[in-house]
Protein backbone atom coordinates (compact mmCIF):
# COMPACT_ATOMS: atom_id res chain seq x y z
CA UNK A 1 0.00 0.00 0.00
CA UNK A 2 1.27 3.80 -1.14
CA UNK A 3 0.57 6.68 0.42
CA UNK A 4 0.00 9.20 -2.22
CA UNK A 5 -1.22 12.76 -2.87
CA UNK A 6 -4.97 12.87 -3.29
CA UNK A 7 -4.31 16.12 -5.70
CA UNK A 8 -2.91 13.05 -8.05
CA UNK A 9 -6.51 11.39 -8.48
CA UNK A 10 -9.70 12.46 -9.81
CA UNK A 11 -13.17 12.41 -8.96
CA UNK A 12 -14.38 9.00 -10.31
CA UNK A 13 -10.83 7.06 -8.67
CA UNK A 14 -13.07 8.81 -5.56
CA UNK A 15 -16.18 7.12 -6.01
CA UNK A 16 -16.56 4.02 -5.21
CA UNK A 17 -14.93 4.68 -1.96
CA UNK A 18 -17.36 8.00 -1.41
CA UNK A 19 -20.35 5.22 -2.27
CA UNK A 20 -19.30 3.52 0.45
CA UNK A 21 -18.93 6.25 2.71
CA UNK A 22 -22.33 7.94 2.12
CA UNK A 23 -23.67 4.44 2.96
CA UNK A 24 -21.59 4.27 6.47
CA UNK A 25 -23.02 8.04 7.52
CA UNK A 26 -26.67 6.62 6.42
CA UNK A 27 -26.63 3.84 8.25
CA UNK A 28 -24.94 5.12 11.68
CA UNK A 29 -25.72 8.68 11.86
CA UNK A 30 -29.40 8.95 9.68
CA UNK A 31 -26.83 11.79 7.57
CA UNK A 32 -27.37 11.98 3.87
CA UNK A 33 -24.00 12.54 2.89
CA UNK A 34 -24.33 13.08 -0.90
CA UNK A 35 -24.31 16.79 -1.29
CA UNK A 36 -20.77 16.35 0.69
CA UNK A 37 -19.36 13.72 -1.29
CA UNK A 38 -20.35 15.50 -4.56
CA UNK A 39 -18.62 18.37 -2.85
CA UNK A 40 -16.07 16.63 -2.03
CA UNK A 41 -15.56 15.19 -5.80
CA UNK A 42 -15.91 18.70 -7.16
CA UNK A 43 -12.67 19.57 -5.13
CA UNK A 44 -10.95 16.72 -5.47
CA UNK A 45 -11.53 17.55 -9.61
CA UNK A 46 -9.98 21.28 -9.12
CA UNK A 47 -6.81 19.46 -8.00
CA UNK A 48 -6.31 22.30 -4.82
CA UNK A 49 -7.75 19.87 -2.26
CA UNK A 50 -4.77 18.91 0.42
CA UNK A 51 -5.13 15.53 1.54
CA UNK A 52 -3.86 11.78 1.01
CA UNK A 53 -5.17 8.30 -0.67
CA UNK A 54 -4.40 5.25 0.60
CA UNK A 55 -3.41 2.87 -3.12
CA UNK A 56 -3.37 -0.60 -3.78
CA UNK A 57 -3.12 -1.79 -6.94
CA UNK A 58 -4.00 0.99 -8.53
CA UNK A 59 -7.31 0.88 -6.14
CA UNK A 60 -8.34 4.14 -3.75
CA UNK A 61 -9.02 2.23 0.05
CA UNK A 62 -9.14 5.36 2.28
CA UNK A 63 -8.30 8.82 1.96
CA UNK A 64 -8.08 12.01 4.59
CA UNK A 65 -8.42 15.88 3.83
CA UNK A 66 -7.96 18.84 5.34
CA UNK A 67 -8.67 22.91 4.80
CA UNK A 68 -6.63 25.66 5.51
CA UNK A 69 -8.32 28.64 7.74
CA UNK A 70 -5.70 31.46 8.09
CA UNK A 71 -3.01 29.69 10.74
CA UNK A 72 -5.36 27.04 11.25
CA UNK A 73 -5.64 23.26 9.58
CA UNK A 74 -9.12 21.66 10.13
CA UNK A 75 -9.01 17.53 9.34
CA UNK A 76 -12.14 17.89 7.42
CA UNK A 77 -12.63 13.98 6.38
CA UNK A 78 -11.19 10.54 7.10
CA UNK A 79 -12.51 7.69 5.56
CA UNK A 80 -10.83 4.12 4.92
CA UNK A 81 -13.03 1.49 3.16
CA UNK A 82 -15.07 -1.56 4.90
CA UNK A 83 -13.16 -3.47 7.16
CA UNK A 84 -13.86 -6.53 5.50
CA UNK A 85 -11.93 -6.36 2.36
CA UNK A 86 -8.80 -4.37 4.22
CA UNK A 87 -6.72 -6.69 6.43
CA UNK A 88 -6.23 -3.92 9.00
CA UNK A 89 -7.64 -0.65 8.06
CA UNK A 90 -6.91 0.78 11.47
CA UNK A 91 -3.50 0.84 10.36
CA UNK A 92 -4.54 2.61 7.12
CA UNK A 93 -6.33 5.55 9.11
CA UNK A 94 -2.98 5.98 11.00
CA UNK A 95 -0.89 5.90 8.14
CA UNK A 96 -3.28 8.43 6.60
CA UNK A 97 -3.47 10.54 9.30
CA UNK A 98 0.11 10.59 10.47
CA UNK A 99 0.45 12.12 6.36
CA UNK A 100 -2.46 14.85 7.00
CA UNK A 101 -0.86 15.73 10.67
CA UNK A 102 2.75 16.12 9.63
CA UNK A 103 1.97 17.76 6.65
CA UNK A 104 -0.01 20.60 9.06
CA UNK A 105 2.15 20.68 11.41
CA UNK A 106 5.10 21.43 8.81
CA UNK A 107 2.99 24.01 6.72
CA UNK A 108 4.53 27.33 7.74
CA UNK A 109 2.32 29.71 9.72
CA UNK A 110 0.10 27.03 10.98
CA UNK A 111 -0.38 27.06 14.49
CA UNK A 112 -3.77 25.35 15.44
CA UNK A 113 -5.33 21.48 14.13
CA UNK A 114 -8.70 21.21 14.86
CA UNK A 115 -10.70 17.64 13.96
CA UNK A 116 -13.62 16.13 14.93
CA UNK A 117 -14.03 12.69 12.96
CA UNK A 118 -17.74 11.79 13.78
CA UNK A 119 -17.50 8.45 12.09
CA UNK A 120 -14.94 7.37 14.59
CA UNK A 121 -15.89 5.69 17.51
CA UNK A 122 -14.20 7.36 20.51
CA UNK A 123 -10.54 6.14 21.29
CA UNK A 124 -10.55 3.95 17.67
CA UNK A 125 -8.11 6.68 16.15
CA UNK A 126 -6.95 8.68 19.44
CA UNK A 127 -3.11 6.93 19.59
CA UNK A 128 -2.33 8.54 16.00
CA UNK A 129 -3.78 12.12 17.08
CA UNK A 130 -1.96 11.78 21.08
CA UNK A 131 1.20 10.61 19.54
CA UNK A 132 1.45 13.72 17.58
CA UNK A 133 0.93 15.92 20.45
CA UNK A 134 -3.30 16.66 20.24
CA UNK A 135 -5.84 17.19 23.34
CA UNK A 136 -8.49 14.78 23.17
CA UNK A 137 -12.13 16.00 24.00
CA UNK A 138 -15.06 13.08 24.01
CA UNK A 139 -17.67 14.16 22.08
CA UNK A 140 -21.80 12.78 22.24
CA UNK A 141 -23.64 12.05 18.86
CA UNK A 142 -27.10 12.32 20.50
CA UNK A 143 -30.77 11.46 18.55
CA UNK A 144 -34.39 12.26 19.39
CA UNK A 145 -37.29 10.36 17.71
CA UNK A 146 -39.76 13.00 17.16
CA UNK A 147 -42.20 10.32 17.53
CA UNK A 148 -42.56 10.77 20.99
CA UNK A 149 -44.90 13.23 22.33
CA UNK A 150 -43.18 16.85 22.94
CA UNK A 151 -41.81 16.80 26.14
CA UNK A 152 -43.74 19.22 28.68
CA UNK A 153 -43.00 22.38 28.02
CA UNK A 154 -41.93 25.12 31.28
CA UNK A 155 -43.62 28.34 31.48
CA UNK A 156 -40.84 30.85 30.26
CA UNK A 157 -40.62 34.07 32.03
CA UNK A 158 -43.09 36.76 30.93
CA UNK A 159 -40.04 38.90 29.46
CA UNK A 160 -38.88 36.41 27.23
CA UNK A 161 -40.08 35.49 23.56
CA UNK A 162 -39.42 32.85 21.12
CA UNK A 163 -39.33 33.74 17.96
CA UNK A 164 -38.22 32.52 14.28
CA UNK A 165 -34.63 33.11 13.32
CA UNK A 166 -34.57 36.35 10.49
CA UNK A 167 -31.33 37.33 8.82
CA UNK A 168 -31.46 40.24 10.42
CA UNK A 169 -30.75 38.17 13.79
CA UNK A 170 -26.88 37.17 11.86
CA UNK A 171 -25.14 39.88 13.76
CA UNK A 172 -26.49 39.87 17.20
CA UNK A 173 -26.39 35.64 16.77
CA UNK A 174 -22.58 36.19 16.29
CA UNK A 175 -22.34 38.19 19.58
CA UNK A 176 -24.45 36.37 21.46
CA UNK A 177 -22.45 33.29 20.46
CA UNK A 178 -18.71 35.20 21.37
CA UNK A 179 -20.85 35.88 24.71
CA UNK A 180 -22.51 32.52 25.64
CA UNK A 181 -19.39 30.28 24.84
CA UNK A 182 -16.54 32.94 26.70
CA UNK A 183 -14.26 30.26 29.22
CA UNK A 184 -16.39 27.32 28.04
CA UNK A 185 -14.93 24.08 26.64
CA UNK A 186 -16.32 24.02 23.02
CA UNK A 187 -14.28 27.56 22.29
CA UNK A 188 -11.45 25.46 22.92
CA UNK A 189 -12.51 22.38 20.94
CA UNK A 190 -13.32 25.54 17.97
CA UNK A 191 -11.43 28.73 18.56
CA UNK A 192 -14.52 30.44 15.77
CA UNK A 193 -16.55 30.84 19.20
CA UNK A 194 -13.40 32.70 21.16
CA UNK A 195 -14.00 35.82 18.78
CA UNK A 196 -16.47 38.08 16.73
CA UNK A 197 -15.27 37.37 13.82
CA UNK A 198 -14.86 33.60 14.20
CA UNK A 199 -18.45 33.55 15.47
CA UNK A 200 -19.61 35.02 12.48
CA UNK A 201 -17.52 32.93 9.60
CA UNK A 202 -18.94 29.81 12.24
CA UNK A 203 -22.91 30.97 11.35
CA UNK A 204 -21.60 31.99 7.39
CA UNK A 205 -20.44 28.18 7.16
CA UNK A 206 -24.18 27.07 8.74
CA UNK A 207 -26.24 29.26 7.46
CA UNK A 208 -25.33 30.64 4.28
CA UNK A 209 -23.39 27.53 2.93
CA UNK A 210 -23.70 23.65 3.33
CA UNK A 211 -21.18 23.46 5.83
CA UNK A 212 -23.50 21.32 7.95
CA UNK A 213 -27.03 20.03 5.76
CA UNK A 214 -28.91 22.44 4.61
CA UNK A 215 -30.45 25.46 6.81
CA UNK A 216 -33.99 25.54 8.20
CA UNK A 217 -34.38 28.57 9.07
CA UNK A 218 -38.29 27.03 9.71
CA UNK A 219 -36.97 25.91 12.37
CA UNK A 220 -34.27 27.75 13.85
CA UNK A 221 -35.21 30.07 16.50
CA UNK A 222 -34.38 33.15 18.69
CA UNK A 223 -35.15 33.77 22.63
CA UNK A 224 -35.47 37.75 22.49
CA UNK A 225 -36.10 39.83 26.07
CA UNK A 226 -39.30 41.89 24.91
CA UNK A 227 -38.26 44.96 26.86
CA UNK A 228 -34.45 45.42 24.76
CA UNK A 229 -35.53 43.66 21.64
CA UNK A 230 -32.03 41.62 22.51
CA UNK A 231 -31.19 38.22 22.00
CA UNK A 232 -31.03 36.21 24.77
CA UNK A 233 -30.53 32.38 22.90
CA UNK A 234 -30.68 31.37 19.93
CA UNK A 235 -31.23 27.86 18.16
CA UNK A 236 -29.87 27.07 14.47
CA UNK A 237 -31.21 23.82 12.79
CA UNK A 238 -30.20 22.04 9.38
CA UNK A 239 -31.36 18.68 7.75
CA UNK A 240 -28.80 16.84 7.25
CA UNK A 241 -31.68 14.36 5.36
CA UNK A 242 -34.95 15.47 4.17
CA UNK A 243 -36.25 14.05 7.63
CA UNK A 244 -34.15 14.75 9.89
CA UNK A 245 -33.04 17.92 11.61
CA UNK A 246 -30.05 18.36 13.19
CA UNK A 247 -29.00 20.95 15.66
CA UNK A 248 -25.78 22.56 14.42
CA UNK A 249 -26.21 25.67 17.80
CA UNK A 250 -28.39 26.13 20.96
CA UNK A 251 -26.73 28.64 22.98
CA UNK A 252 -28.37 30.91 25.83
CA UNK A 253 -26.61 34.07 27.52
CA UNK A 254 -25.39 32.81 30.97
CA UNK A 255 -27.37 35.78 32.81
CA UNK A 256 -30.76 33.78 31.61
CA UNK A 257 -29.63 30.57 31.99
CA UNK A 258 -31.93 27.92 34.07
CA UNK A 259 -34.68 29.65 33.07
CA UNK A 260 -36.38 27.02 30.88
CA UNK A 261 -35.05 29.07 27.49
CA UNK A 262 -32.68 26.06 26.14
CA UNK A 263 -35.70 23.88 26.82
CA UNK A 264 -38.11 26.01 25.05
CA UNK A 265 -35.63 26.60 22.37
CA UNK A 266 -35.50 22.73 21.38
CA UNK A 267 -39.19 22.23 21.62
CA UNK A 268 -39.34 25.24 18.82
CA UNK A 269 -37.28 23.10 16.48
CA UNK A 270 -38.69 19.94 17.70
CA UNK A 271 -42.35 21.23 17.16
CA UNK A 272 -41.22 22.68 13.82
CA UNK A 273 -39.74 19.64 12.53
CA UNK A 274 -42.54 17.27 13.72
CA UNK A 275 -45.10 19.92 11.78
CA UNK A 276 -42.37 19.12 8.49
CA UNK A 277 -42.88 15.43 9.53
CA UNK A 278 -39.24 15.22 10.05
CA UNK A 279 -38.42 11.80 12.05
CA UNK A 280 -35.31 12.71 14.13
CA UNK A 281 -33.24 15.74 15.44
CA UNK A 282 -29.67 14.97 16.11
CA UNK A 283 -27.21 16.90 17.99
CA UNK A 284 -23.69 17.11 19.00
CA UNK A 285 -22.03 18.10 22.22
CA UNK A 286 -19.01 17.59 24.81
CA UNK A 287 -19.28 14.78 27.19
CA UNK A 288 -18.09 17.26 30.06
CA UNK A 289 -20.47 19.73 28.87
CA UNK A 290 -22.81 18.17 32.15
CA UNK A 291 -25.70 20.87 31.65
CA UNK A 292 -26.02 20.46 27.97
CA UNK A 293 -26.09 16.71 28.32
CA UNK A 294 -28.11 16.83 31.04
CA UNK A 295 -30.38 18.77 29.29
CA UNK A 296 -30.95 16.91 26.23
CA UNK A 297 -31.66 13.31 28.20
CA UNK A 298 -34.57 14.89 30.27
CA UNK A 299 -35.86 16.35 26.76
CA UNK A 300 -35.19 12.35 25.56
CA UNK A 301 -32.42 12.16 23.46
CA UNK A 302 -30.14 9.65 23.31
CA UNK A 303 -26.46 8.74 22.58
CA UNK A 304 -25.87 7.11 19.47
CA UNK A 305 -22.26 7.29 19.39
CA UNK A 306 -19.00 8.84 21.16
CA UNK A 307 -16.56 10.12 19.57
CA UNK A 308 -13.71 12.76 19.83
CA UNK A 309 -12.47 16.04 19.02
CA UNK A 310 -9.17 16.81 18.52
CA UNK A 311 -6.75 19.90 18.80
CA UNK A 312 -3.50 21.04 18.73
CA UNK A 313 -1.29 24.32 19.09
CA UNK A 314 2.31 24.90 17.95
C1 LIG B 1 -26.92 24.41 27.39
C2 LIG B 1 -27.74 25.68 27.46
C3 LIG B 1 -28.17 26.07 26.05
C4 LIG B 1 -28.99 25.41 28.31
O1 LIG B 1 -29.79 26.59 28.30
P1 LIG B 1 -30.72 26.99 29.57
O2 LIG B 1 -31.61 28.07 29.11
O3 LIG B 1 -29.89 27.21 30.75
O4 LIG B 1 -31.53 25.63 29.73
P2 LIG B 1 -32.81 25.43 30.64
O5 LIG B 1 -32.99 26.53 31.60
O6 LIG B 1 -33.91 25.09 29.71
O7 LIG B 1 -32.35 24.18 31.47
C5 LIG B 1 -33.03 23.03 31.35
C6 LIG B 1 -32.39 21.96 32.19
O8 LIG B 1 -31.01 21.83 31.94
C7 LIG B 1 -30.48 21.26 33.10
N1 LIG B 1 -29.64 22.16 33.81
C8 LIG B 1 -29.74 23.49 33.90
N2 LIG B 1 -28.80 23.93 34.71
C9 LIG B 1 -28.10 22.88 35.15
C10 LIG B 1 -27.00 22.69 36.02
N3 LIG B 1 -26.43 23.72 36.62
N4 LIG B 1 -26.52 21.44 36.20
C11 LIG B 1 -27.10 20.39 35.58
N5 LIG B 1 -28.15 20.51 34.77
C12 LIG B 1 -28.64 21.73 34.56
C13 LIG B 1 -31.56 21.02 34.03
O9 LIG B 1 -32.18 19.83 33.78
C14 LIG B 1 -32.40 22.19 33.67
O10 LIG B 1 -33.59 22.13 34.27
P3 LIG B 1 -33.69 22.99 35.64
O11 LIG B 1 -33.26 24.41 35.31
O12 LIG B 1 -35.09 22.87 36.00
O13 LIG B 1 -32.76 22.37 36.61
C15 LIG B 1 -26.95 26.83 28.14
O14 LIG B 1 -26.47 26.36 29.37
C16 LIG B 1 -25.80 27.36 27.32
O15 LIG B 1 -25.96 28.24 26.49
N6 LIG B 1 -24.57 26.85 27.56
C17 LIG B 1 -23.40 27.35 26.84
C18 LIG B 1 -23.43 26.92 25.38
C19 LIG B 1 -23.66 25.44 25.26
O16 LIG B 1 -23.08 24.64 25.98
N7 LIG B 1 -24.49 25.04 24.29
C20 LIG B 1 -24.76 23.67 24.00
C21 LIG B 1 -23.72 23.15 23.06
S1 LIG B 1 -24.10 21.48 22.57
Amino acid sequence: MEILDLRHFGSEDLRPLLDEEVEFWAQHLAWDYHGSAEMIQRYVDTKVLPGYAAVERGRILGYSFFVYEGSKGVIGDLFVADGGRITNPHEVENQLLTHVIETLQQSPGIHRIESQLLMHETGIVSPTFMAQGFSRHGRLFMILSLDKNAPSRRRLHEDVEIRRWTEADYQPAAALITTAYRGHVDAEINDQYRTLAGSLRFLNNIVRFPGCGTFDPESSFVAVQKNTRSLAGIILCSHVRQDVGHVTQVCVLPEFRSQGIGEALLAATSGSLREQKCSLLSLTVTAANDRAVELYRQLGFEEKRAFDAFVWEG
